[in-house]
């Protein structure tokens, strides 16, 4: 299994460590850690440094965009130069908590999109509430999303994943999909193919059932992701471990 959105930067979790070896243990074999800001990116790379399982991507959140200086986009290029980091993100649009700054948004996830594609680097995007201005965006951007990338925390209909894998993206789902309410996803899922969909926690949020409200998220979860995903496609777990696993090889490109 490889969870391919988690942030497990010291920030988040005290004793990382533990955090990573229980994954480990538990049969993750790779973990992607996700920056959400500049501080948070730094972290994703020394947690990568530190475990030969873990790997960084970096970026500006949408919901950080108003903290950024004038030389961000300098310094993510120079922390890339990690070979630990695997893509640009998580970036994209949150309208979900007022107030936010559509323009602003726009701007800094375009000057990403660009920086992601000058180091031919994927790109992981975050959306909530803004699949129009999300998907105009793709589209005007589209000759710089050469080396695909992921729409993390799938949440969108069948319509929008076949746009967007048009751009060459695939999609990654968490604990959400284990939720009750969680209907329409469960039904936008069972109608994606599984060589567009990878596996991920977005740790420490989103826990699955039969953890859910229980206990903080932690990738080594990512197996309850991992049997539901198998349930609704109705096929063995071996089977959905190994084409989600090969999906991620596929657009992150893990070098070490
Ligand atoms: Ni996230």
């Amino acid at each position: 299994m490889i969870d391919t959105h988690a942030h497990i930067q010291k920030s988040e979790y005290e004793d990382y460590d533990k955090v990573v070896l229980d994954a480990i243990n538990q049969g993750v074999e790779k973990i992607i850690c996700v920056g959400f800001d500049i501080a948070s990116s730094i972290e994703a790379v020394e947690v990568a440094n530190k475990y030969e399982s873990v790997y960084a991507v970096i970026g500006i959140h949408p919901s950080e965009v108003e903290n950024v200086d004038e030389n961000y986009i300098e310094t993510l290029k120079n922390l890339a130069k990690n070979k630990k980091v695997v893509a640009i993100g998580e970036i994209g649009f949150d309208y979900h908590f007022e107030p936010y700054n559509k323009e602003l948004q726009k701007k800094i996830f375009v000057e990403q999109i660009k920086c992601a594609h000058s180091l031919n680097l994927p790109i992981c995007i975050h959306s909530r509430d803004a699949t129009k201005d999300l998907l105009d965006t793709l589209n005007e951007n589209k000759e710089y999303l050469t080396n695909g990338g992921v729409l993390h925390c799938f949440g969108e209909s069948v319509e929008t994943f076949n746009i967007i894998k048009k751009y060459n993206f695939k999609i990654s789902i968490g604990g959400v999909l284990t939720y009750k309410n969680a209907r329409n996803v469960q039904n936008a899922i069972l109608n994606i193919p599984l060589e567009y969909i990878m596996l991920e926690t977005d740790s420490p949020w989103l826990t699955p059932e039969p953890y859910r409200g229980k206990c903080k998220n932690e990738p080594k979860h990512v197996k309850y992701v991992l049997e539901k995903l198998a349930e609704i496609k109705n096929l063995p777990i071996k089977e959905v471990e190994e084409i989600t696993t090969k999906n991620a090889y596929e657009l992150f490109k893990f070098k070490d």
